[in-house]
């Protein structure tokens, strides 16, 4: 086995370990501050760094071979050849720690979660190609119905169906016709109540269309919205004020009571991190007989719920890691917890959370990760 092949497998490796390090500091640290030019540029350039850093390393060991240990241009610099292989020891380490948890996750197998249940059925919307179509999912909508049993709602509200739709980022690529298609497959399957978890645009233009377009959304008893980050960075007043003129609840840190089949139903909406209110959950009520439904845009509130332990909490914000790898799924989930919340039903405490991976995402690429819109149907 000629030696050169061994540092070039390595530098692949290495490179793999180089984007997936890149992309865990900056979800963990970088994705939740608080929104601004400087923190978008700092950003976009890590991203920038997470996709040119692995290219130019692999590039580089393919190049040099058995040489990448002591290349040429460090080798008379001490300094500069104890911070190459930094970076090539932290790269490798990452791609080995990533591959042994995943593998241990995969070994382990799904969490077992009773009394719930998940059926995806695939309704794309085949007006539009997205761009770079052949690994990009961007239009292939699922329609995900999480089913529970009465043990999951404290064995009430029986026979109710709750739509879940989040993150449509309506946008150049995203546009309303898209949006349209998901809200229609949503109603179609007839929900008594909306729930709809933030980020309605990328930038103030395409209020007006996003906004229409949710003229279309109809329920019973009511459509309950929060804000996520980008609402919070576009324009919170101006989209709290549209939210106002749907006839829809905005749920800004507070709890209201919706009246179901002679019972009720307790509704509240988490806006932080972002809303000022953060500190205090006193307005969420501890465990209820009631049938206690939150609404947070990011799925890291989740842990700070236990004392309260809400019957269920909806989520998007990660929009499913939205790149997915093969075996290591998603690798940019912008969560302090990593990728632990990334997708789908958790439970902890005999409280369910579920994360939506979203209508919409920015920037306009999903790769093994589709757009979903999500009813819960309470058996
Ligand atoms: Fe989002």
């Amino acid at each position: 086995l000629p030696i050169d092949l061994l540092f070039w497998v390595w530098g692949a490796v290495a490179g793999l370990g180089l984007f997936f390090l890149t992309l865990a500091f900056t979800s963990r640290f970088i994705c939740n501050l608080p929104d601004s030019l400087p923190k978008a540029v700092f950003e976009m350039s890590l991203h920038g760094v997470a996709v040119l850093g692995p290219l130019i390393l692999g590039g580089l060991f393919l190049v040099w071979g058995s040489a990448a240990w002591t290349p040429p241009p460090f080798s008379t610099h001490p300094a500069e050849l104890f911070l190459w292989r930094f970076l090539v020891i932290a790269a490798t380490g990452t791609f080995g720690v990533f591959t042994l948890l995943d593998l241990k996750k995969w070994i382990a197998g799904p969490a077992p979660l009773p009394g719930v249940e998940v059926i995806s059925v695939p309704r794309p919307y085949l007006e539009e190609s997205a761009p770079l179509s052949f690994v990009n999912q961007l239009y292939d909508l699922e329609v995900r119905r999480l089913r529970l049993s009465p043990q999951r709602t404290g064995g009430k509200c029986s026979g109710l169906r709750i739509g879940h739709l989040t993150d449509f980022h309506l946008g150049d690529f995203l546009s309303d016709p898209f949006l349209r298609h998901s809200i229609r497959r949503l109603l179609e399957l007839e929900p008594h109540l909306l729930a709809v978890t933030g980020d309605f645009v990328n930038f103030t233009r395409h209020l007006d269309p996003c906004f229409e377009a949710l003229k279309e959304l109809k329920a019973p008893l009511g459509i309950f919205a929060v804000r996520g980050n980008h609402d919070y960075w576009v324009d919170p007043e101006g989209i709290a004020k549209r939210i106002g003129a749907l006839g829809w609840t905005l749920l800004h840190d507070r709890t209201v009571s919706v009246p179901w089949a002679g019972s009720e139903i307790l509704v509240s909406g988490i806006e932080s991190p972002w809303s000022q209110a953060w500190e205090s959950l006193e307005f969420l009520p501890d465990r209820t007989e009631q049938f206690h439904l939150v609404l947070s845009h990011t799925p890291d509130e989740f842990p700070r719920l236990r004392g309260k332990s809400p019957h269920l909490v909806l989520s998007g914000h990660t929009h499913g890691g939205q790149i997915c790898f093969p075996f290591y799924g998603p690798v940019l989930v912008p969560s302090k917890f990593g990728r632990k919340y990334a997708r789908g039903p958790f439970l902890e405490n005999d409280s369910l959370l579920y994360v939506s991976r979203g209508i919409g995402c920015y920037p306009p690429l999903r790769t093994l990760c589709r757009p979903e819109v999500t009813l819960i149907e309470i058996l």
